[in-house]
């Protein structure tokens, strides 16, 4: 096992204040179910952004949040990494927004798109810039406000996902906890099968465009199924490998919450009981990149996460992208 150089120091979430239930699809005149919804996916309902509620907002409230938590002030960032793919404008970064609502003036910042797997991505880059020696404290975000880019009469799409932020203090090791290993992969050739098809650079926006909705996500949703658990199978065999762990020292999985049959199939794989996996799908649906830190900040609030356990995260999202990590404590 490598020594540990960079750990987790704090981890909290927002959430917008709307919940949407699975019965209120019925009212937007989407034909669909509680039950069609919850037997294909767990999900119960999700937080849905009202007006005024913004990627930058629940972004830097969840920041403000665990720098409370971790005891770390505005000017000791060094950077700020935000894993999104739902960005509150094409450009500049959203990153920058919410340096500049923390009054951050010290750091950097950047979004960081790797889907739903920004905050196990960036997480792994804070790594990386923390091991050079040259950054000791980075704010690691990942927020996602879909339900602004997901088409709202799809029924195939809009019932999955939903809004959210969870913010991470990375700092540097201190004693044996941290970040034990790291894995991420990608594959290009896959792309289309959950994507923004039109809109941005290659194909850029027109009335037909937005007539079709083209812009909105789509999605081949058997073949990402198939994908994401043979995908996140793999990560967690690198996670264990990488760490040179076996799955009974885990005592905690905590996958991307997409969907529960993905997380099922993906314990079982790893062959982690049920009990040692978090869950809460059921609330937030899937929130892609917030997704994780979401499900870490309640963990940790539940005390299912404390001082000295060793938890294992695995994600997988558009691109595909797909990745692991074994962090303890
Ligand atoms: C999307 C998903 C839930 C669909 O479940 P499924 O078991 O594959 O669905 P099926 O293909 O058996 O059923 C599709 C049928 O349900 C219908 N359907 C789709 N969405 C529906 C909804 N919200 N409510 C009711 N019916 C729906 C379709 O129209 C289709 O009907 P048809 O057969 O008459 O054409 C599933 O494929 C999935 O979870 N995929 C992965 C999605 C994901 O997690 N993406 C993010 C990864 S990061």
């Amino acid at each position: 096992m490598k020594r540990p150089v960079a750990m987790l120091a704090a981890t909290a979430h927002a959430v917008p204040t709307r919940v949407f239930t699975n019965d209120d699809f019925a009212s937007i005149g989407v034909e669909t179910s509680d039950e069609w919804i919850r037997e294909r996916t767990g999900i119960g309902q999700r937080y849905i952004a009202g007006e005024g509620e913004t990627l930058t907002s629940l972004c830097t409230e969840a920041a403000r949040k665990a720098m409370a938590m971790a005891g770390v002030t505005a000017a000791e960032l060094d950077l700020i990494i935000l894993g999104t793919a739902s960005p509150d404008r094409l450009l500049p970064a959203t990153a920058v927004e919410v340096q500049a609502a923390l009054g951050a003036s010290r750091a950097a910042a950047f979004d960081l798109d790797a889907a739903c797997s920004g905050w196990l991505y960036s997480c792994q880059v804070a790594e990386g810039l923390i091991a050079t020696g040259s950054y000791e404290t980075i704010l690691v975000i990942g927020g996602e406000v879909l339900s602004r880019i997901i088409n709202w009469r799809d029924r195939n799409t809009c019932v999955l996902f939903g809004d959210g932020a969870g913010a991470t203090i990375i700092r540097r090791s201190t004693k044996q906890r941290g970040i034990l290993s790291a894995y991420m992969r990608s594959d290009g050739t896959l792309a289309d099968l959950l994507q923004r098809p039109k809109g941005a650079g290659a194909c850029p926006m027109t009335n037909e465009i937005l007539a079709e909705g083209s812009h909105f996500i789509t999605m081949a949703g058997r073949e990402v199924f198939k994908n994401a658990v043979r995908s996140m199978a793999d990560a967690a065999d690198r996670a264990l490998d990488g760490a040179k762990l076996s799955s009974t020292d885990v005592d905690l999985l905590i996958p991307h919450q997409a969907n529960i049959r993905i997380i099922e199939a993906t314990a079982k794989h790893a062959n982690i009981p049920m009990e040692k996996v978090f869950v809460n799908v059921d609330r937030y649906g899937n929130t892609s990149a917030a997704s994780i830190p979401i499900a870490l900040s309640e963990a940790q609030a539940q005390g299912r996460v404390k001082e000295g356990s060793t938890v294992m995260f695995v994600a997988f999202g558009a691109g595909f992208t797909w990745g692991s990590m074994i962090v303890r404590f």
